[in-house]
């Protein structure tokens, strides 16, 4: 049965930071989505349309638009969300493994995957990529939640073969045995996508790196995720740990992890070769703003790397990340657009949640996206969420206006509707 949903609807005809927002971006007043099957059959002005389908949901003013894709977030981190005053390097050692060892029990894992899955969609965020744990079962537990929920999810065991607690080291052999396994059982299967998942140079030896990009080679179909030039003591850390390399980039280029499929996220302090080497090769840079100020980080160049060409998504980076919202991850980027001289307009900010998260994915065939056929995961925004965000939007003489107050000040009573795959979810 076909259903119908109204309200206001934003969608676009391509990246805003290259057509520009006014070529970019389409504003319907009084729009209308049919969806049937799990999927978008229609998208347009209401007045257009054909007599109405058995179901009409009227969502009043608020704004349809693709449920959120956070690119970049830990799910075995939720526990230790908003942890107080340390650095990077520290912050993992302090907070992150003594946690991360709870997922050797299977049990844990999965009800830490339902924990995070119900708080992303409760925030609008209806697709996610993951990491999990070294544990395999972590992997099982996230995959297994997600298909509970018939979600789109990205997720890899993480792997880490030196620097880390004893209990959550692997080694070369058993990081790609059990890597392949889990790619084996869950890449495809349903809307589960796997990506190869080193956590980052400092905790794999040259060989794992090494070895993981041969598994990547042997299933290029396959995301590869990790992370880049966070913070200024990280990239002391891998150029002491790899004299050899040419920069941080290289210590992955030259074991075979640089790749279109690539993934990296927090990217903040990148040399020119390392900018040139990304975009030739066509890989992604996930923006994760409320970690970048969290943590201490620094401030991603989100316009300038945009206008190189390369991909740019946004992510919560939770539990580095300070919140579940990719609402409050826009209003961070915004803020960080602010002081790295480079404004980013709200159509910018929403694509990068949506459209450009899912590009840098490889799945904006499905989520991200206001298109027929795209799968039927869909958010409702109420743009007057709270009575501080309503007294200014009401002001707004334009959509911009309208819905920057949301970004800025929303969170998850925004959220008034939430669909996955057609199915109402909150
Ligand atoms: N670098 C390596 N691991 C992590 C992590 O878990 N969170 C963040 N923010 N950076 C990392
Ligand atoms: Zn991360």
């Amino acid at each position: 049965m076909t259903t119908r949903l109204l309200g206001q609807i934003l969608h676009y005809h391509g990246n805003p930071f290259e057509l520009g927002i006014d070529a970019s971006a389409i504003h319907i007043a009084r729009g209308a989505i049919d969806i049937d099957g799990g999927r978008i059959i229609s998208v347009g002005a209401r007045d257009d349309l054909t007599p109405g389908p058995a179901e009409v949901i009227d969502m009043g003013d608020a704004l349809l638009l693709p449920g959120f894709v956070d690119a970049h977030m830990h799910y075995p981190q939720t526990g230790i969300i908003a942890s107080w005053g340390k650095r990077l390097i520290d912050w993992l050692n302090s907070y992150t493994f003594p946690e991360e060892a709870r997922f050797s029990d299977a049990a844990y894992a999965r009800a830490q995957a339902d924990l995070t899955l119900d708080l992303a969609l409760a925030h609008g965020t209806t697709t996610l990529a993951s990491y999990c744990t070294i544990h395999p079962a972590s992997v099982d537990a996230f995959f297994e939640a997600a298909e509970a929920r018939a979600m789109a999810v990205v997720a890899g065991k993480t792997c880490m073969d030196r620097n880390a607690p004893e209990n959550l080291r692997d080694t070369i052999e058993s990081a790609v045995t059990d890597s392949k396994a889990l790619l084996d059982r869950w890449h495809g299967r349903g809307r589960a996508r796997y990506a190869i998942t080193p956590r980052f140079t400092p905790t794999s030896t040259p060989e794992q790196l090494r070895a993981l990009g041969s598994l990547w080679q042997d299933h290029p179909d396959c995301l590869m995720q990790t992370h880049l030039s966070e913070q200024v003591d990280e990239i002391a850390w891998v150029r002491e740990l790899y004299p050899e390399a040419r920069d941080y980039l290289d210590t992955y280029e030259r074991a075979g992890l640089l790749g279109g499929r690539g993934v990296f996220g927090h990217a903040i302090h990148l040399e020119p070769r390392e900018i040139e080497r990304l975009s030739e090769a066509g890989a992604a840079l996930i923006h994760c703003p409320t970690s970048n100020t969290f943590i201490g980080s620094g401030l991603f160049q989100a316009r300038r790397l945009a206008e190189r060409g390369i991909p740019i998504g946004l992510a919560t980076d939770t539990g580095g990340g300070s919140s579940f919202s990719m609402l409050r991850s826009m209003a961070a980027a915004y803020e960080v657009s602010q002081l790295a001289g480079q404004i980013l307009h709200p159509a910018e900010l929403i694509w990068m949640a949506t459209e450009g998260s899912a590009r840098c994915l490889h799945m904006s065939e499905e989520v991200g996206m206001l298109t027929p056929d795209s799968a039927a995961d869909l958010i409702a925004l109420d743009l007057a969420s709270t009575p501080a965000i309503a007294q200014r939007a009401a002001r707004a003489d334009d959509i911009w206006q309208a819905v920057f107050p949301t970004i800025m000040m929303g969170d998850d009573r925004a959220v008034s509707g939430v669909w996955v795959a057609g199915e109402r979810r909150a």
